[in-house]
């Protein structure tokens, strides 16, 4: 397995896979990596085939921080992130620092951005306002140095894979983004690198944004309720876990975005909760 530093080396590399008639198959993560990342890549093999690449780029993107988020404290360990990439039979792994990413932005001399203005909107649009712009960025810049076929993204996120289709779709580039389930612990909860930083008693109550959908889904399965009246249904769930804060409790249209006034099987259901300083977020199809 390689690892490269430098975008320009990795560009270079992946013209030449392309020049090659090799598949690119591309894994972008912020590192921490877990289960749920690892079978994003084993998605991305199986779609790219034994004779093809697999690219998993590390990179904590301080663009998609807000000002008082934990950039600083995102938890990182390259060690075990190379281990198990190199377990999974990933062939490169793109690692690039913040001056390869953003040169010279400290000193004002990065100044392009892409922003996506409609379904970046809402949820965590409303609750990180530069969220978005910052992921649509970097991944606009990894797609042009990785050059990928396909790009495989985590259901976790379900707004980031939404917005990052529309950016692919608005903006011609040529890689065919894929969403791929989320990974969960045994009692519901997602894998997240965000979990470690949950005290054993908040731990405990994190099953309470897993619980939440199954309970939404229960609530729809036979027939449709309003939202409002779901959405308080759901708040007062919330409200039985001490420890759990809820952000946002949203009901809506998975193409679209767009909040429902009536819920019903098939729409979406995503919600943000605070443990403490940490924010889990999650979603399902009702
Ligand atoms: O989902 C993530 O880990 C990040 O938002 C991404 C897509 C790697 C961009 O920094």
């Amino acid at each position: 397995m390689r690892v490269i530093k430098s975008w320009r080396t990795m560009q270079r590399e992946a013209l030449q896979w392309r020049r090659e008639a090799v598949r690119i198959g591309f894994v972008p993560t912020m590192g921490y990596l877990h289960d749920g990342h690892m079978s994003l890549v084993r998605r991305a093999r199986k779609l790219v085939g034994s004779a093809g690449k697999v690219v998993v780029s590390i990179y904590v993107n301080p663009t998609q921080f807000g000002p008082t988020e934990d950039l600083a404290r995102y938890p990182r360990d390259l060690a075990r992130d190379n281990k198990l990439c190199r377990a999974e039979g990933v062939d490169l792994v793109f690692l690039p620092n913040d001056q390869e990413m953003y040169p010279g932005k400290s000193e004002g001399r990065f100044s392009t951005f892409v922003v996506e203005e409609n379904l970046s909107q809402g949820m965590e649009g409303a609750a990180r306002p530069t969220h978005f712009r910052g992921v649509t960025t970097v991944v606009a810049k990894l797609f042009n140095i990785v050059q990928a076929d396909v790009a495989v993204f985590g259901q976790k996120d379900f707004q980031q894979a939404a917005v990052v289709r529309q950016m692919v779709s608005d903006l011609n580039f040529p890689t065919r983004i894929v969403v791929a389930p989320t990974t969960r612990e045994a009692d519901g909860l997602a894998l997240s690198s965000r979990n470690k930083y949950l005290s054993p008693a908040e731990r405990q109550q994190a099953v309470a944004l897993w619980q939440t959908i199954q309970l939404a889904r229960k609530t729809v399965s036979r027939t449709s309720v309003p939202a409002v009246n779901l959405k308080r249904t759901l708040a007062q769930f919330l409200a039985t876990f001490p420890l759990a804060n809820p952000d946002y409790v949203e009901i809506f249209d998975p193409a679209t975005l767009q909040p429902v006034r009536v819920a019903r099987r098939g729409d979406h259901l995503a919600l943000a909760v605070r443990f403490g300083k940490t924010r889990l977020i999650d979603n399902g199809r009702l």
